[in-house]
This record gives C-alpha cells, structure tokens and sequence, in this order.
C-alpha cells in the first residue's frame, strides 16, 4: 500500500509549494524524510531532511560550501542583493569568513550579551504596559518585532529616533532568499539594499569621527577590529552590519511569535511552564527545535559524494530543512508534540559547525524574557481571530497574529 502522504513526495519542488504547505510544512517534510530524505529537486538541486545528514553536512564545511556565487548570479545579476548576499558572512568560507566571524563574535559572546539583561526587561515592560491598556493587539507587529529591533538597534547603536525602516528593509533583503522570487520582489530587495547602504554611509562616517578606544557597540568594534594587519573594507563594513540588522530581526521576531502561538496552542503546556518558571530557558530551545524560525539553509559540494546511498556531482546545490530535521523521531520522540520539559539538546535551529548562529545568546536572552513576562502579565491571554503566516518556507512566521490579553 503507498505511504499516506507519496503525492507530497512526488512532485515536492520547493520553487512551487501550496498555500497549505505553508501554514503546515510538517506532513510533507515527514513524508519526504520517509520515502526520499535525499530528494532531487526539478531544478537539480537536492533537499535533505534527516537530522543525521544536515549534521554532517553543517560539520564538513571543506566538503559542503557556503559560498553562493553560483547560485545567486543567475537570480540577482549584477545588483545591490548579489553585492550583499555574497559578501556577508553566512555565505562565504575561509579564510574570509573567520576573520569577520572574529570581528562579531566578542560582541556577542554570553558576557557582552548578559549585561542587556536590565534594560530588556524595563523594554519589554514598557511595551507590556501599553498593550495592558489597549486590551487587544497584534502580536508581531506590536510585540514580538518590538524587542528584537530595539535590541539590535542597541547593539550597534543606531540612534532611535533611525530605526523605523529598519525592519523594512531587512524583510526586502531576506524576503530576495525566498524560492521562487518574482520581479516585485526583486526589486524591493535592491531598494532596500541601497537605502540601507546610504544610510550606513553615513552613520559609520559619523561613528568614525567619535571612536571610542574601548567600544561598546558592534559597529565601532568591526571599524577598529583589526588582526595580523587585516582589516574589513569600507564595502565589507556596510555588507556585514545590514547582514547582522538583517539576521537578527526577523528570526527573533518570529521566534517569539511562534512560541506564544505553540503555547496557546498547547494550553496544558503553557500550564505546565506557569506553574514552572524555572523551566522557561528549557522551553525556548523545545520553541526553537518545534517551530524553528530558519527552517531551511543551503550549500553546495565542493566534490563528488555518496549521501544517503545517492551519489551527487561536485557543484551540487543542497537544501538543508531544518524544520523537518528538528522534527525527527530518530532523534526526537514524537516530535510533533510541544513538551517543554523536553530534552531538546541536538535541535539544529541555529545551525551547527563553523556557521553557528553568532547571535544565539542575544536571541534565547531576548525570548525566555519576552515569553515569560507576557504570560506572567496576561495569564488569560487567547487568539482575537486568524492568525496568517507569511508565505516563506525559509523564515517561519506569522504576518499577522491577533492577540487579546483578556477572556
Ligand atoms: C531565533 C533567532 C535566530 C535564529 C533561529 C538564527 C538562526 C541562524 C542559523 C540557522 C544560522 C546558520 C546559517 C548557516 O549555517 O547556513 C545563523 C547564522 C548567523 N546568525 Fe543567527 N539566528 C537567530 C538570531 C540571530 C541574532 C539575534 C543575531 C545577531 C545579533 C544573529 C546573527 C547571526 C550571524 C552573525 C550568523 C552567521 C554566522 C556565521 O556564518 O559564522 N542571529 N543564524
């Protein structure tokens, strides 16, 4: 008898997916684990699903690359998003990358990252403060996008009353990385690309005339960073800081807002997590393995090789799906269950290897104290309506969630 789910497998072309796909990824991304975890794309490229595979492929950065020359040519051209994608860091290999991964890491190491701690939690409740008096509210928009704008923002010290078309533009930029791109969004992307360029001309032109000799922001620390006489270039320094406004906005956002959703949605959870507070940093790594805010990341071969008994050339393009990854059972027992005593250790949401997120610290920092004072504030707090998620298989989240703090 066929397995339940073959059609999804048949056809899977992840430049074509459905709107029920996105709202729920998990059936086709079992199915496809089950029947063809090393699945070939019509376009060549090959989708892996196993939580074995992505490991190690994330592990062997010599034989999987995250150089995207290749791939974006022919999507970008010669434009401002082939310009920014193909010199941040996530997408480049050594020697390149380890010098710029040098230059952010400090700044975001566990110490650097603590010291937030205070002002998050007056943020967080200022905001909470508001929403209290309006009763209903739009959880991304008027939360979960709040906190992590602001603590970017704070991070390189971008001047408040500046930040507004940040997340804008950072949605342009990641939205470009999307399968399936259209010439709309194209040309957002390149706006957006060029405004945020403008605009760092301007704020490092003005940081530079104020350097500090022991900084506190990012931005003053990759202008002055400097090792064995290597330095980043002006055309690095604009690229690399739209990468990190970029990369930690979006997934944050939509890790808070998944996790309030995963909880309403498992109301004998969220109970559980109440009555346990001490629980709450456990519960954000189950958030993350549950409902990963980057669900799918990319490399390519560098020679020929044998995954899972499929043989693929050198210059393969590999589609690594963390979502499905983070959801299987081999490693994870009935992993579609929330369970936020869970042992969640081994989820691959921030990647593995050389490439690990960077910001992982700043990002659970900002979620355990976002998702545990809005429940301690608004115990009662339900779904006002539909929620919709955004149309991205790359970043998983919600465009629009209609929360009230009130039964
Ligand atoms: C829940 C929030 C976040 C998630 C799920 C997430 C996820 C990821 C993943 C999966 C990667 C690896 C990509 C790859 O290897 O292909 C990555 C890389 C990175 N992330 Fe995050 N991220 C988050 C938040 C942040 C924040 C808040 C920052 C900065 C403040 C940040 C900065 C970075 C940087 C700099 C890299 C590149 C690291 C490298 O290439 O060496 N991320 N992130």
């Amino acid at each position: 008898m066929p397995h339940p789910n073959a059609e999804l497998v048949a056809g899977f072309d992840p430049a074509h997916l459905s709107p029920a796909f996105y709202v729920d990824p998990y059936p086709t991304y079992h199915a496809l684990r089950q029947l063809a975890p090393v699945h070939r794309c019509p376009d060549g490229s090959v989708f892996l699903t196993r939580h074995a595979d992505l490991h190690r492929v994330y592990r062997d950065p010599r034989l999987f690359s995250s150089a995207k020359e290749r791939q974006f040519r022919p999507v970008f051209g010669t434009s401002p998003l082939y310009e920014h994608h193909t010199t941040s860091l996530v997408f480049n290999d050594p020697p390149l990358h380890t010098q710029v991964r040098q230059a952010v890491g400090d700044a975001l190491a566990p110490r650097a990252i603590a010291a937030m701690e205070p002002g998050l939690r007056e943020l967080v409740n200022g905001l909470l403060d508001t929403l209290a008096a309006k009763q209903h509210f739009d959880c991304i928009e008027e939360f979960a996008s709040v906190v992590p704008v602001e603590v970017i923002g704070n991070l390189l010290r971008i001047p408040r009353t500046e930040r507004a078309p940040l997340r804008g533009w950072s949605n342009a930029i990641l939205g470009a990385l999307e399968f399936g791109l259209g010439s709309a969004g194209l040309t957002a992307g390149n706006r957006a690309v060029e405004a945020f360029v403008d605009y760092l001309k301007g704020l490092i032109a003005e940081r530079r005339r104020h350097l500090s000799t022991e900084p506190d922001d990012i931005l003053s620390r990759l202008i002055q960073w400097e090792r064995n006489g290597a330095r980043l270039s002006e055309h690095q320094l604009y690229h690399q800081c739209i990468f990190l406004l970029n990369a930690g906005h979006e997934t944050t956002t939509n890790l808070i807002g998944n996790s309030v959703f995963a909880l309403l949605n498992f109301p004998e959870q969220l109970a559980h997590l109440l009555a346990n507070p001490a629980l709450m940093s456990n519960a954000v790594e189950e958030f993350l393995r549950y409902e990963s805010p980057v669900q799918l990341g990319n490399r390519t071969t560098t020679d020929a090789i044998e995954l899972g008994g499929v043989t693929l050339r050198a210059g393969t393009t590999l589609t690594l799906c963390i979502g499905a990854a983070n959801r299987d059972p081999a490693v994870f027992e009935d992993p579609d269950r929330l369970n936020v005593a869970r042992d969640a250790t081994g989820h691959l949401a921030f990647g593995s290897g050389i490439h690990t997120c960077a910001g992982l610290h700043v990002a659970k920092l900002e979620a355990r104290i976002a998702i545990s004072a809005l429940f301690a504030r608004f115990p009662r707090l339900r779904l006002n309506g539909e929620p919709r998620r955004a149309a991205r298989a790359r970043f998983r989240g919600f465009e629009f969630f209609p929360l009230s703090t009130h039964r």
